[in-house]
C-alpha cells in the first residue's frame, strides 16, 4: 500500500534522475494539478525549476497574489508573474462568440507563456500536471471540448514547437491521490480542495465581450459568493460555485430615483464526474444574504439570480 509520503519519496527520486542538473519550465495556474507539480518539483529540484505564472486579468480576486504569495514568499519557488492583463483584455476587445473567446485566450496564454520561456536560458525540460484521467481522456478522445480543456490547460502545443521534454510527475494519480500528495507537500487545504476553475477563467463567465469594468464587478461578485459558500459551510458540499457577468441593464429602485444596472447570476452544482450536474440546493437564508451583499456592497448591479438548470442540458459554464 502505498502512502502519500511515499508516492513523493519515489516521484522526487525518479524526477531527479530524469532531469539530472538541467533546469525545468513549468506553467503555473494555481489550480491543484500545477500547484502540487510546483510543490513536488521545488522539493527534488529547487532552483533549477522556473514556474511562469500569467495573470490574464481574468482571474479571481486577489488569485494572483495568492499565487506568489504561496509558491514564491512562503516556499521559494522561482516564479515569474507575468501581467497580461491588457494584452489578454486587448485581443478580446469586440469578441462575442464564446469558442473565438476561448481560442484567443488560449493562443495569447501560448504566446506569452512562449516569450517568458525563451528569455530563461538553458530549459531542457517542460513540466506538466496530467493526472491519470487526461491520460485516458487524450486517449480516448482527440476531438470536442474534453481535448480543447486539456490542450489550454495543458499547454499541449508548446512541447512541439519548444522541443522540450516532458515532465508529468502526476500521470499515474487520480484527483484525490494528487489531493493527498499536495497536503503531505505542505500545501494549504484551501488550495488543494479549491473548486475547479477553467482556463479561460472570468473570460467564460462575462457573457459576451470581455470588458474590464465587468471582470471586476464580476470579482467581487464572485468573492462575496465564495466567502458566505465557505462561512455557511456550504462550499465543500458544492463541487463547483461561481458568479456569473450578464450584460444585462435590470431596474433598481435607490432613494428617490430609478437606475440602471447590471445583472449577476449565482451557479452552485453538485456532481461526481462534471459530465452531468445537479443544480446546487443551496438555503434560501444563504442566498438571500449574497443576493443583499451584492447588491448592497457593489455599485453596477441591481439584480441577483440563481441558477437552477441542470447538466444536462445546460452546461455548468455559462459559455
Ligand atoms: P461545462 O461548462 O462544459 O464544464 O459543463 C464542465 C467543467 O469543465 C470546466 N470548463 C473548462 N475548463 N477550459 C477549462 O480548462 C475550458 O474552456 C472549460 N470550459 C468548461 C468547467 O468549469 C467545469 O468544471
Amino acid at each position: 500500500l502505498w502512502t502519500p509520503a511515499q508516492i513523493i519519496e519515489d516521484q522526487v527520486s525518479r524526477v531527479r534522475e530524469q532531469v539530472g542538473d538541467r533546469h525545468v519550465l513549468l506553467g503555473l495556474s494555481g489550480g491543484v494539478d500545477s500547484s502540487v507539480v510546483a510543490a513536488l518539483l521545488h522539493k527534488a529540484i529547487g532552483d533549477q525549476l522556473t514556474c511562469v505564472f500569467v495573470d490574464n486579468g481574468l482571474l479571481r480576486k486577489n488569485e494572483g497574489d495568492q499565487v506568489m504569495e504561496t509558491f514564491a514568499k512562503h516556499m521559494g519557488v522561482k516564479v515569474i508573474r507575468v501581467d497580461a492583463e491588457d494584452l489578454f483584455l486587448g485581443k478580446l476587445k469586440g469578441e462575442n462568440d464564446p469558442e473565438a473567446k476561448r481560442k484567443i485566450i488560449g493562443n495569447t496564454f501560448i504566446d506569452v507563456f512562449d516569450e517568458e520561456a525563451s528569455k530563461i536560458d538553458g530549459v531542457d525540460f517542460l513540466a506538466q500536471g496530467t493526472i491519470y484521467p487526461d491520460v485516458i481522456e487524450s486517449a480516448a478522445s482527440k476531438t470536442g471540448k474534453a481535448h480543447v480543456i486539456k490542450s489550454h490547460h495543458n499547454v499541449g502545443g508548446l512541447p512541439e514547437t519548444m522541443k522540450l521534454k516532458l515532465v508529468e510527475p502526476l500521470r499515474e494519480l487520480f484527483k484525490d491521490e494528487v489531493r493527498k500528495l499536495g497536503l503531505e507537500l505542505g500545501l494549504p487545504y484551501d488550495m488543494v480542495y479549491r473548486h475547479p476553475f477553467p482556463g479561460p477563467g472570468l473570460g467564460v463567465r462575462i457573457l459576451g465581450e470581455v470588458k474590464k469594468d465587468y471582470a471586476d464587478i464580476l470579482r467581487d461578485a464572485d468573492a462575496i459568493f465564495i466567502e458566505e459558500l465557505r462561512a455557511s459551510g456550504w462550499y465543500d458540499k458544492t463541487s463547483q460555485a461561481f458568479a456569473v457577468f450578464l450584460p444585462v441593464k435590470s431596474v433598481g429602485v435607490v432613494g428617490d430615483g430609478r437606475r440602471y444596472e447590471w445583472v449577476i447570476a449565482l451557479r452552485a452544482v453538485e456532481t461526481i464526474d462534471f459530465m452531468t450536474a445537479r443544480w446546487a440546493h443551496l438555503p434560501y437564508e444563504l442566498l438571500e444574504k449574497v443576493s443583499n451583499r451584492i447588491i448592497n456592497e457593489l455599485e453596477g448591479v441591481s439584480r441577483v439570480t440563481y441558477d437552477v438548470s441542470s447538466k444536462p442540458p445546460a452546461t455548468i459554464e455559462w459559455e
